[in-house]
């Protein structure tokens, strides 16, 4: 099957990378101030629709390389005073060593996610941060499968099905990332890329009770170039097609699909409206608490859609 709405490439006029490349060379030169590896804090929420959780999601990714303590507390800071939808379930994915800085200073409204984990109990891995000491430091999530993590850094699927499995049989709940490049896009490849990563997740974890989904188009993220509502939607109404075939039809109705890839305070209503679009995985646009605050409340445009 192929997804056929997308006719431009992105322009790269956006928020952080100008080119999708995903090459470590285009990584490190490109990104933005709160992207990548350094991401000071990622932020993940979802909203309600008639036949799925009444939260949405809606989740922050934020600042980079150039992330501090003090720029994450003014963060904080912005975050705690933010009037936020009740009906949106609202979480922040700091880079783990400002984890423990965030957990002692953030509203408890706020949920804190790992923006990976280790695939099986901690052990002598070292460098990898696990599960175990995620729930440590009071975190509820984790972000598995985002596409730096599968391009960059190399992860396959079975890996990543694997670590979704692990986290959740230790209670955190998964935002497991799946999204085609651009080039798969291009070639009509969209749903059978999006469809294996789902398998993958599917055939490792026995219960999708904690998972949200989040499609992101590995050309839309951090480039600026937002997929349009119609691609999004697209893609997540195949995606609970592919969960209503191969999983159950409870869990195709129950799971929030959140979006992810250049979300910002302006584009987010829009897309918020499509039916199947249950909350946003924010990146550049987390890093301004206020901007951040107007895309968790836009994920309720559905309702005033309606
Ligand atoms: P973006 O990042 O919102 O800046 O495109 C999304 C992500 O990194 O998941």
């Amino acid at each position: 099957m192929a997804a056929t709405s997308l006719t431009a490439p992105p322009s790269f006029s956006g928020l952080r990378r100008i080119s999708p490349k995903l090459d470590a060379a285009a990584v490190s030169s490109h990104q933005s101030f709160f992207h990548r590896v350094n991401s000071s804090t990622r932020l993940v929420s979802s909203s309600s629709s008639s036949h799925r959780s009444p939260r949405g999601v809606v989740a922050m990714a934020g600042s980079g390389k150039n992330g501090t303590k003090d720029s994450i507390a003014k963060l904080i800071s912005d975050l705690n005073s933010a009037t936020l939808e009740a009906d949106v379930d609202v979480v922040v994915s700091p880079p783990f060593v400002y984890i423990d800085q965030v957990k002692s200073s953030l509203t408890d409204r706020i949920d804190i996610s790992g923006q990976n984990s280790w695939v099986g109990k901690g052990g002598a891995f070292t460098g990898e941060i696990s599960v175990e000491q995620l729930k440590d430091l009071g975190c509820k999530w984790v972000i598995l499968g985002h596409s730096e993590r599968r391009h960059v850094i190399g992860e396959k699927d079975e890996f990543i099905g694997k670590k979704a499995a692990y986290a959740l049989s230790e209670g955190l709940g998964v935002i497991a990332c799946i999204g085609e490049k651009l080039e798969e896009r291009e070639a009509g490849k969209t749903f059978d890329v999006c469809f294996a990563q789902l398998k993958a997740f599917a055939d490792a974890v026995p219960s999708w009770d904690n998972i949200v989904v989040a499609y992101e188009p590995v050309w839309a993220i951090g480039t600026g170039k937002v997929a349009s509502p119609q691609q999004a939607q697209e893609v997540h109404v195949a995606v609970r097609g592919w969960l209503k075939k191969n999983v159950s039809e409870e869990v195709a109705s129950k799971t929030r699909i959140i979006y992810g890839g250049s979300v910002n305070g302006g584009n987010s209503a829009e897309l918020a409206k499509e039916e199947d679009i249950d909350g946003f995985l924010v990146g550049g646009a987390s890093l301004k608490g206020p901007e951040f605050a107007t895309i968790v409340n836009s994920v309720t445009s559905k309702k005033v859609a309606a």
